[in-house]
């Protein structure tokens, strides 16, 4: 190992928190030039690991090397001067400060004893068109997009003249081209010397973009290796200890054709225009199309988050659906895609998370605790929950974890109907796995099920029809072998007819 070659390293790194060990003795070296992927299961320790690098928290044992010399970040902000920057899983941005604000927050420019405003609206305009985003740098962070937010995060970061910079799944809310757009950024940043280690649950990006992956388990190194040598099979094998290359369910085939929901012209004003569809019983419906083309908006017109006109129909009986509450009282269920935004409490337990939409049912003059407590056990064993404690705050649960309790949560309510807008963001492959089999299993026991997801694979996989969306209005509906990539694409393209043969 060339030693004045190493950046970044961390030399036999445990963390504790109380009594849960998650990183035992890990070695970990960035490079500088180097593109290194860190991948492992929901929970091996990848974020902790990252913090620890970054000067988030301190490890248990164990130390740092920076530049061959060992170095103790004392917070966060330290590190941050010595060149090492984080970008998180759970974004870190003042919600009510504007966009510029934020890039320039603890960096401000200065002009003489002022700030120099005019020079930070400059250049963040100008970092936000180098990663061809249509941000305002004036407005509020609070009325961005989640894949806005993250692009906020990343120009943060490049303001920072980061030489170790490390992404904590930056492309997990991103579509297939913002990530394109991040890639050359990657790719700019390490032909310029920087050290760049970032974590990712899709492994084929990994392959294309990482020059080194390093695999932890339960906490445990198990390799490092150049990508070249690593296959993507090989890859998950190692996260999972098994094989896990049947990643979809056979798809069941629908027993009848009744329909259990039926939407006729629904519009959101601004968003969606004259959506109609309907859903059988039984059937997977899934939902395609471009980040901005109002399929999440619809849903959320559906279940009452937002404004909408229109009719709307349960098992023929026409209703009105004005909030989440009126929807689970149709036993209609939905698992919102911003999970810190809108679905968790994060600095409660998880069992007051869980059972807070069903509360109804846990509160008999007193919370039942005790029915609580069979629900949170029955949640952590379908859903395959892993927490070191279970009177742990979800904020601290790992990403993936919290998208499982998430889901759980969803379920408490026995739905009819589950909406699920990117049910695996974040989630690795093994459990990816098993959320899809939840889902089919769903579906095969009698209920209905709508997907929203920019993972073509996955609408594909699961998905009985396909609905297609552009630009607020439903384009094209697929069924059956019509389902494919291509077919997909042409509609949310608005390429359909032109390209028909
Ligand atoms: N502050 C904390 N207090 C208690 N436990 C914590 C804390 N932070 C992390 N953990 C625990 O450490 C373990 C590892 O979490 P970590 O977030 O590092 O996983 P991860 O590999 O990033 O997973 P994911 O892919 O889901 O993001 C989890 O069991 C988590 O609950
Ligand atoms: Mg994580």
């Amino acid at each position: 190992m060339e030693e004045n070659s190493a950046s970044l390293a961390g030399v036999a790194v445990s963390k504790s928190f109380g009594p849960v060990q998650v990183l035992y003795g890990i070695d970990l070296t960035l490079r500088s030039g180097e593109v290194h992927a860190l991948i492992g299961e929901n929970g091996a320790g990848k974020s902790t690991l990252m913090k620890v690098l970054c000067g988030y928290q301190g490890p248990t044992s164990g130390h740092l090397l920076l530049d061959g010399q060992r170095v103790v970040f004392h917070d966060s902000a330290d590190a941050e001067h010595k060149g090492v920057v984080l970008i998180h899983q759970e974004f870190n941005l003042a919600e009510q400060l504007s966009v510029e604000a934020n890039i320039f927050l603890g960096r401000e420019m200065q002009a003489g004893a002022l700030l120099d405003r005019r020079g930070m609206h400059d250049r963040s305009l100008q970092l936000l068109r180098e990663l061809e985003t249509e941000i305002d740098p004036r407005q509020l962070v609070a009325d961005l997009s989640v894949p806005e937010k993250q692009m906020v995060e990343i120009a943060k970061a490049l303001v920072r003249d980061a030489r170790v910079l490390v992404m904590d799944e930056p492309t997990a809310v991103l579509t297939a081209k913002e990530s394109e757009v991040l890639f050359k950024q990657i790719e700019r940043l390490r032909q310029q010397g920087v050290a760049i280690l970032y974590t990712s649950h899709k492994l084929d990006e990994v392959k294309s973009i990482a020059n080194v992956v390093t695999v932890l388990r339960d906490g445990r190194h198990v390799i490092t290796a150049p990508v070249s040598d690593m296959s993507v099979d090989q890859m998950a094998t190692h996260m999972v200890g098994r094989d896990v290359s049947d990643l979809f369910p056979q798809k069941s085939v629908l027993a009848g054709s009744e329909i259990v929901l039926e939407v006729e012209h629904l519009s959101v004003p601004g968003r969606v225009f004259d959506a109609s569809f309907a859903l059988r019983r039984g059937e997977i419906l899934g939902f395609a199309g471009l980040v901005g083309s109002g399929r999440t908006e619809l849903m959320e017109g559906l279940v009452g988050l937002r404004h909408a006109d229109g009719s709307i129909k349960i098992n023929g009986a026409p209703i009105r659906i004005r909030s989440l509450r009126d929807a689970s009282r149709h036993r209609l269920a939905y698992l919102t895609e911003d999970r810190k935004g809108h679905g968790l409490l994060l600095n409660m337990r998880m069992r007051p998370n869980l059972t807070l939409l069903g509360l109804d049912r846990f509160v008999h003059g007193l919370i039942d605790e005790k029915a609580e407590e069979k629900a949170l056990e029955k949640a952590i064993s379908d859903f395959d929950i892993r927490a070191g404690d279970r009177t742990v705050r979800v904020g601290n649960l790992s990403g993936g974890n919290q998208q499982k309790l998430l889901l759980a949560k969803t379920m408490l309510v026995e739905p009819d109907i589950v909406i699920i807008d990117e049910p695996t963001r974040g989630i690795d492959i093994g459990t990816k796995q098993q959320i899809y089999s939840f889902i089919d299993r769903l579906a095969r026991s009698g209920k209905s099920v709508i997907v929203i997801s920019s993972e073509m694979a996955e609408v594909i996989g699961l998905s009985h029809r396909v609905m297609v969306m552009k630009a607020g209005r439903i384009v094209g509906e697929l069924e059956g072998r019509d389902i494919g990539e291509e077919s997909i694409v042409r509609y949310a393209m608005g390429l359909a007819g032109s390209a028909a043969a």
